[in-house]
């Protein structure tokens, strides 16, 4: 049931942001990994779009779809990106980052001209922060002394593991999970969290949103 939503929300995404000729931000995790698909057929049925992809993951999804990647930094802006998240509140303020790649997906979302995002309804929350953690990335030099700074923010930061070893994201850095019992002030926790020296960036994507596509068990998708 999860991946019929996920699909139906990721597959009414494209049709309705995705005109031909466009430049097309593909997000990373398992709702974007349909927008992708998506983004594939469109191309194999003739339009021409360059990609950018939020993470090593995307890249290789995407090529394997027949889809043109293109470097950030060759073109001077996207028009469209599609990506999912962990919590969306009802002011369309996300978490993102369970899948680790938080940081291409912040700075590909800051130089889109819409940022839309995929979500099935499960997502939906009240208050930010009320159903999981918080990913922090940090740089590796002094994480353990980061996590006492991120823990003076009143969360308990729990480094990510993978298959025993420490997780490591696309730019070689490490995440903390923070978990808060709720995140009231999103735009002053960011703002506390952003100033520790070690960490990079977090997974808050505050006023980034331009629409997000919710699909429901009972087969609506619906736009907010
Ligand atoms: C990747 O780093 C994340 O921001 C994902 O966009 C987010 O975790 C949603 O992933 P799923 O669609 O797999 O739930």
């Amino acid at each position: 049931m999860t991946v019929d939503l996920k699909r139906m929300a990721a597959e009414k995404a494209v049709d309705d942001f995705v005109k031909d000729g466009m430049i097309v931000g593909l997000g990373t995790g398992s709702t974007a990994y349909y927008a992708i698909k998506r983004v594939g057929e469109l191309v194999s049925n003739g339009y021409k779009l360059k990609c950018v992809a939020t993470s090593v993951q995307t890249e290789k999804i995407a090529r394997e779809c027949g889809i043109d990647i293109v470097e950030l930094d060759d073109i001077d802006h996207i028009d469209v990106t599609i990506d999912g998240a962990d919590e969306v509140d009802p002011n369309m303020q996300l978490i993102k980052g369970l899948g680790g790649a938080l940081l291409r997906e912040k700075i590909v979302a800051s130089v889109s001209r819409q940022e839309i995002i995929i979500a099935d309804d499960s997502k939906l929350v009240e208050t930010l922060g009320t159903k999981g953690p918080l990913p922090v990335e940090v740089l590796k030099f002094g994480y353990k002394k980061t996590k006492i700074a991120l823990e003076k923010q009143r969360c308990t930061a729990v480094l990510r593991m993978k298959d025993g070893k420490i997780f490591i994201t696309d730019g070689g850095n490490y995440i903390y999970d923070c978990k808060f019992d709720r995140i009231d002030n999103p735009f002053f926790l960011e703002s506390r969290i952003n100033v520790i020296p070690g960490v990079i960036d977090n997974g808050l994507f505050l006023n980034m949103t331009t629409a997000v596509v919710i699909s429901s068990p009972d087969g609506k998708v619906r736009m907010m």
